[in-house]
């Protein structure tokens, strides 16, 4: 047997391949340079252009290219008026900003479990969950699978709520032949630093709610009146007027440079990731780990992260050592997500405990994400296919 580097073996690759590495190319580059010398570096005219790419992209109505998704997401929870005391029902497999923005508006972020099928949230226990302070519901759509959003929309419009939908993993994501993007008040996207599309930190609220969309970039800006950003362009000072408390969040033509060329590429790298994500579908099969629920045929995958669920039953270790022993092999890994109710602060200021979401639960003792992304060659591939299989191997009972 071909010994793991853990145990004394030569790794499968001499360098590390570092998981979520950006696809940046010379045009990308040439761009941010271009934006250098253009003298105009906060925001401006790339970010305009940014903006309408993904706008169109995702076919929604309008568009706010913020300075994260976080950002975008405290936005849509201030436009969608949640204010202290309110609940927001989401999943806790997830990011922590998901739920952390629920908290800095002052509202409750009320769980409720995933499917351990798909890992995203169950919309046939939510309505258990409402309650006369619920005001949103805020899916997310884990790994670039779509949520069955003709569920959640019902049970808003039944309850009078509004829906948010966490896309940090869904720019490419369709539901049932529509973009994510225009299918609830708001979306939002990540452009963070290991996502399918890349500006460094980054995000975009797309929607086709003009009225949201105007009360949100208030709030991104200082609470400036609109176009405040306008104020030292040619067309001559102009006064702004300070609506409301607002916040920092824009984005800055910096970052909308690096991602105008990649958006022109998506499609092509969209094209990539799915053909990677097929071969680890073929050559992984025989792993004692279940691989990604088969994809819906109604709706379109972004193949944003590739997960793996080790059977701890018939292995000899668990999950974590299993990172540990692909890291030694020179292979990056990640976990998305350790449940949000099993960290500290969500345990101690809401009370959540262990045993409360049992799929989530079973989810975040196992997961594990291997490398995915547009650069990744065949060659790295197979390292990563050849890792899997050796450490898998080595640990099987
Ligand atoms: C599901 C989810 N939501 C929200 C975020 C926050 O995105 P950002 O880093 O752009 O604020 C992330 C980022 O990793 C995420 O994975």
């Amino acid at each position: 047997m071909d010994t793991p580097a853990i145990a004394g073996g030569r790794p499968v690759r001499d360098t590390y391949l570092v998981f979520g590495k950006p696809d940046l190319r010379e045009q990308d580059l040439a761009e941010v340079m271009a934006c250098l010398q253009s003298g105009w570096v906060g925001t401006g005219p790339r970010t305009a252009k940014f903006q309408s790419l993904v706008k169109e992209y995702v076919n929604a109505k309008h568009a706010l290219a913020v300075n994260s998704c976080t950002a975008g997401l405290h936005l849509s929870l201030i436009a969608a008026g949640v204010g202290p005391g309110d609940e927001v029902i989401t999943t806790p497999m997830t990011f922590a900003a998901t739920a952390n923005v629920v908290h800095h508006v002052g509202g409750r972020p009320v769980f409720v479990d995933c499917k351990r099928s798909d890992m995203l949230i169950d919309p046939a226990l939510i309505e258990a969950k409402i309650t006369k302070r619920t005001k949103v519901i805020l899916p997310v759509h884990l790994a670039g699978r779509a949520c069955d959003l003709d569920s959640i929309h019902a049970i808003a419009r039944k309850h009078g709520l509004k829906v948010i939908e966490d896309a940090a993993h869904a720019l490419g994501t369709e539901y049932k032949g529509q973009r994510i993007g225009a299918l609830s008040d708001f979306t939002v996207f990540s452009f963070y630093a290991t996502k399918n599309l890349v500006t460094g930190e980054g995000g975009m609220v797309t929607t086709n709610h003009e009225e949201g969309l105007a009360r949100l970039a208030i709030y991104s800006l200082h609470g400036m009146s609109r176009d405040a950003w306008k104020r030292y362009g040619d067309a001559g000072f102009k006064h702004y007027l300070v609506e409301e408390a607002g916040f920092k969040y824009n984005m800055t033509d910096m970052q909308s440079s690096l991602g105008l060329h990649q958006m022109e590429r998506f499609a092509e790298s969209q094209r990539a990731r799915k053909e990677i994500w097929q071969r680890y579908m073929e050559e992984l099969q025989d792993l004692p780990a279940d691989l990604p629920a088969p994809e819906d045929p109604e709706s379109q995958h972004s193949y944003h992260l590739f997960t793996l669920l080790p059977r701890l039953e018939e292995l000899k270790v668990g999950r974590d050592q299993i990172l540990d022993a692909l890291h030694k092999e020179n292979i990056g890994t990640g976990v998305h997500y350790v449940a949000l109710h099993l960290h500290p602060f969500y345990s101690r200021t809401y009370g959540y405990q262990r045993g409360d979401y049992p799929n989530a639960e079973f989810i975040s003792d196992r997961t594990l994400s291997i490398p995915m992304g547009s650069n990744l060659s065949e060659a790295d591939v197979g390292q990563v296919i050849a890792a899997l299989k050796k450490v898998f191997r080595y640990y099987r009972k």
